[in-house]
């Protein structure tokens, strides 16, 4: 019988053992500490299987969680393992796929060389912010989507919900929803004037006494959201509900969107918040199987 052996990394600990459970696989103790100057140790508890799958999401501190992740892929490959399948709920860096200006560094290019130098054999991840990132591997790239969970939670919890895309391109998952749902989405002009500041222009939406959804793949600022949830308001939508699968929540983000009155914010665990309601754990359990 082969054992699979599933490895939590320190940002994926919980997620890491809801996967085991659901898939009835073997979790392998792991040593991960700091030495005094900073600097990660780490250590396998256990013997390597030829079969293992990495879990480990890489929000804020990015540097730290992805060397976390070289070093145990590389570790795993010289002690033998033959197919390392790595699971990145959430891939930091993804956001600076092309070089926007002259001199930019590349990063999710650089990450996924990295990755696969380090022993990746095959990865998985939830939502690219950019799916192109897919065409840095040489590996195969498994991206999931967090809407069928979504919508169902949606469905669950929210009565006749017109899901709402705060700018264009969040639109495609307003429509993923909506077409599990049978229900109405639209979506919002918006315009980026910094990495912490957002112009939404206001488009004629038909929300007057509808319970609203807001979904977007990342809340990072929160500033995308603050203002999408008051044009909303300001068109008399009866309730608003804050939803999105990546929550980086960055600084007071979850206290800015709470401000603006709305229900609730509701999010996946493919990064650890107060905000998860949503475990994409039997997602990826059924992927990696
Ligand atoms: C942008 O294209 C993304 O889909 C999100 O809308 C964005 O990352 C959210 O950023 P913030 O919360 O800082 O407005």
């Amino acid at each position: 019988m082969v054992i699979i052996l599933i490895i939590g990394g320190s940002s994926s600990q919980k997620l890491a053992a809801k996967v085991s459970k659901e898939l009835d696989d073997y979790l392998c103790p792991v040593e991960t500490r700091k030495f005094p100057d900073g600097e990660r140790y780490i250590r396998f508890k256990d013997e390597i299987e030829k079969e293992v799958t990495v879990i480990q999401s890489t929000a804020f501190p990015q540097d730290e969680s992805y060397m976390e992740l070289f070093f145990m892929l590389k570790n795993l490959k010289d002690l033998g393992a033959e197919e390392i399948k790595v699971v990145i709920p959430y891939f930091g860096y993804g956001r600076q796929e092309l070089r926007f200006k002259p001199g930019e560094a590349i990063s999710a290019q650089t990450i996924a060389e990295l990755l696969e130098f380090a022993g990746a054999t095959e990865l998985f991840s939830v939502n690219f912010h950019e799916s192109s990132v897919k065409d840095f591997f040489n590996i195969p790239v498994n991206e999931l989507s967090a809407m069928p969970p979504i919508a169902e939670y949606i469905k669950s919890n929210i009565e006749e919900p017109v899901i709402i895309a705060p700018d264009k391109g969040a639109l495609h998952h307003a429509q993923a929803i909506t077409s599990i749902l049978n229900t109405k989405c639209d979506y919002m002009e918006k315009v980026r004037l910094s990495p912490d500041m957002v112009e939404t222009n206001v488009k004629s939406l038909d929300v007057d006494g509808e319970n609203t959804v807001i979904i977007d793949d990342i809340i990072s600022t929160g500033g995308t959201i603050v203002n999408a949830v008051n044009i909303l308001k300001n068109h008399n939508a009866k309730s608003v509900t804050v939803s999105c699968v990546h929550p980086v929540l960055v600084g007071d983000a979850v206290l800015k969107i709470f401000a603006t009155g709305v229900k609730n914010i509701i999010s996946t665990d493919t990064i650890s918040s107060e905000t998860n309601m949503i475990s994409i754990a039997p997602l990826i359990a059924n992927a990696i199987k």
